[in-house]
C-alpha cells in the first residue's frame, strides 16, 4: 500500500490545498472532517503521519473542536497548521490566549531555531516570508516542545517536540503566500514521517484500473460522454480496464460549439476504438426549446430531455449494469461547519442526476479520489489530446444558456459558433487560453445600428466573457489588453454575418454569476 497521511479538517477555507501540497509531493492524502475522525477509521485508513488544518472557531471557547483522543493516541507525527496548531497546545497542556494583535495575511517569521520542518529550506537566524489568519495565539507550551520560530503576532509561531514528532505552525504553508511552505509540508511527510513520494499518476492509474476490473467484474457499464475533461478521462480510462464492457453514449443536443462532436466522436470511436454511440438528437432538443425565453425553464427542458435520450440509448444497447460518472474529490469532500455547530453538508454531483436509481444501475466513479488538476495528468496519461485535457468547463446545457431571453434558433446557434470559434482562436493564438479559467460568447437579445461599407446594418450584439477563478465558485474577469479586445472585435464583426457589435463583459463573481443565465 503506498503511504498515506490523513488532514483532520477543522472547516478551514484552504484544507483542500494541504492536501493538493501533500499529493503534489507524490503523497496520497485525504481530508476527513474532525467529527468523523475515530479509532476505526484511523486504523483503516493507516496514516503515516496526520496534519490538523487550520478552522474559524477558537480554542478559548466553550464546545469548540477538539482533536479526537485516537489521534493524539496513534504516535505518529502530527502537524498541527493554526487551529491545528493551537488545539494541539490546549489538548497538550499548553495555554492559547485571544490575541490583542491579530495577524491576517503576509507576515514574517523569525527562525529561533533550527528544526526538522524547517532543514534545507531556513536557517536559524532568518526571517522568512509566511502566510497568516489568527487572532488566538498560544503563549505557554505543552511539556516537550521548544519554540522554533516567532512572528510580532505570536510568540510561539512554530513550535517541535523532535522526540514525538509534533509540529505546530501558526503560518499557513498551504497557501502560495508562503513561498516555501510546500518545501516545509514536504520535509513534514518525507523526511519526518518518512513517506516514500511514489504516488504518481502512473501508479494511480495501476490502482484505479484494478479497481475497476474487481468493481464491474463482468458487468457491462454504460458512460455518458459530454466531450468535457472529466467524462472523456473516466471513458479513456473505462476502455483501458474493461474494453468492450464499457459502451460510451454521446448525446449531442445541437447546443455544442464548433467542431466539438466532430472531435469526440473522432478521438473515442477512431482513435481509442470505444463503443460509442453518437446520438444527434439536436432536433428534439431544439424542437423543445422551441418559443422558450426563460433561463430556468430552458435548463429544465434539456436536463430532462437529456435524461429521455440517454435511457432509450441504454435500453437500446440492452442496459447496463453499471452507470460511469465523473465525480471528482472535491464534489466528495465533506465540508465542515464547526461555527453553526457539528452539521455536516455532503455535496453531491451528478451528471446526470435520477438516472442511477431509475435505471436500477450502480455507479462506477474512478475519479472520486482526484481534484481537477490530477484529473488532467490522469488524461494525459491515458493518451488523451491536449486539447481535450486542457479544455476549459463547459455547462451542460451548452449555448443554450449564451442566447439569454431570447428563442434559441439554429441561426442564431450558427452566429453564436463562429464568433465564439473566432474569441477561442484568438485567445490561443495569443497564449492565453491556461491563464483562463472559461472563455465565451454570449449572443445578446438586441440589435443595434451600424455602418458598413457604405450601408446601415443592423444585426445583433454579442458580448465576450473571460474568467480567471479556481473552482468556478467565485470568479474575477480576466483583463485582457486593448489591442487583443480591438482585435477580436474586428474580427468577429468582419468576418460574422448577423453580429455588428462586440462589448467585454468586466463583471466579478459575485455578484454576477459565470454564465449569463
Ligand atoms: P455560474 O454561471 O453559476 O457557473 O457562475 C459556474 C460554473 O458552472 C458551469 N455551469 C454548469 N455546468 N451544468 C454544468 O455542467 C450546468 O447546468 C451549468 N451551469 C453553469 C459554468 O459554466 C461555470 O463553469
Amino acid at each position: 500500500m503506498t503511504d498515506r497521511i490523513l488532514i483532520v479538517d477543522f472547516g478551514s477555507q484552504v484544507t483542500q490545498l494541504i492536501a493538493r501540497r501533500v499529493r503534489e509531493s507524490g503523497v496520497y492524502s485525504e481530508i476527513h472532517p474532525f467529527n468523523k475522525v475515530t479509532a476505526e477509521s484511523l486504523a483503516a485508513y493507516a496514516p503515516k503521519a496526520i496534519i490538523l488544518s487550520g478552522g474559524p472557531a477558537s480554542v478559548t471557547e466553550a464546545g469548540s473542536p477538539r482533536i479526537p483522543q485516537s489521534v493524539l493516541d496513534l504516535g505518529v507525527p502530527l502537524l498541527g497548521i493554526c487551529y491545528g496548531q493551537q488545539a494541539l497546545c490546549e489538548q497538550l497542556g499548553g495555554k492559547v490566549e485571544p490575541g490583542d494583535h491579530r495577524e491576517f495575511g503576509r507576515a514574517y517569521l523569525e527562525i529561533a531555531e533550527d528544526c526538522a520542518l524547517f532543514h534545507g529550506v531556513w536557517a536559524k537566524g532568518g526571517r522568512e516570508q509566511v502566510w497568516m489568519s489568527h487572532g488566538d495565539r498560544v503563549v505557554a507550551l505543552p511539556p516537550g516542545f521548544r519554540v522554533v520560530g516567532t512572528s510580532d503576532g505570536a510568540p510561539c509561531a512554530a513550535i517541535a517536540n523532535d522526540e514525538k514528532k509534533i509540529y505546530g505552525v501558526q503560518f499557513h504553508p498551504e497557501v502560495v503566500h508562503t513561498p516555501h511552505g510546500a518545501q516545509l509540508l514536504r520535509n513534514f511527510t518525507h523526511a519526518v514521517a518518512g513517506c516514500g513520494g511514489d504516488w504518481t499518476m502512473q501508479a494511480f492509474k495501476a490502482q484505479a484500473i484494478a479497481a475497476i476490473r474487481q468493481q464491474v467484474g463482468a458487468g457491462r457499464v454504460i458512460c455518458g460522454l459530454s466531450g468535457g475533461v472529466d467524462s472523456s478521462v473516466v471513458a479513456a480510462l473505462l476502455h483501458e480496464a474493461i474494453g468492450d464492457q464499457l459502451t460510451c453514449v454521446y448525446v449531442d443536443h445541437g447546443l455544442m460549439r464548433l467542431g466539438e462532436s466532430e472531435q469526440v466522436v473522432s478521438v473515442f470511436r477512431d482513435q481509442f476504438k470505444i463503443h460509442l454511440v453518437h446520438k444527434d438528437a439536436s432536433d428534439l432538443f431544439l424542437g423543445k426549446l422551441a418559443g422558450k425565453t426563460d433561463p430556468e425553464e430552458k435548463r429544465k427542458i434539456i436536463g430532462a430531455t437529456f435524461i429521455d435520450v440517454f435511457e432509450e440509448e441504454a435500453r437500446k444497447i440492452g442496459g447496463a449494469d453499471f452507470l460511469a460518472q465523473g465525480t471528482l474529490y472535491p464534489d466528495v469532500i465533506e465540508s465542515v461547519s464547526v461555527i453553526g455547530g457539528p452539521s455536516v453538508t455532503i455535496k453531491s454531483h451528478h451528471n446526470v442526476g435520477g438516472l442511477p436509481a431509475r435505471m436500477k444501475m450502480k455507479l462506477v466513479e474512478p475519479l472520486r479520489e482526484l481534484f481537477k488538476d490530477e484529473v488532467r495528468a490522469l488524461g494525459r496519461e491515458l493518451g488523451l489530446p491536449d486539447d481535450m485535457v486542457g479544455r476549459h468547463p463547459f455547462p451542460g446545457p451548452g449555448l443554450a444558456i449564451r442566447i439569454p431571453g431570447q428563442e434559441i434558433t439554429r441561426d442564431k446557434l450558427d452566429i453564436l459558433r463562429k464568433a465564439d470559434a473566432i474569441y477561442l482562436e484568438e485567445i490561443r493564438n495569443a497564449g492565453l487560453y491556461d491563464a483562463i479559467w472559461q472563455a465565451f460568447t454570449v449572443l445578446l437579445p438586441v440589435r443595434t445600428v451600424g455602418v458598413m461599407g457604405d450601408s446601415r446594418s443592423y444585426d445583433y450584439a454579442c458580448a465576450i466573457r473571460a474568467v480567471t477563478s479556481t473552482d468556478g465558485m467565485t470568479a474575477d474577469f480576466y483583463p485582457f489588453p486593448h489591442d487583443f479586445l480591438g482585435r477580436v472585435a474586428s474580427r468577429i464583426i468582419n468576418e460574422v454575418k448577423g453580429i455588428n457589435r462586440v462589448t467585454y463583459d468586466i463583471t466579478s463573481k459575485p455578484p454576477g454569476t459565470i454564465e449569463w443565465e
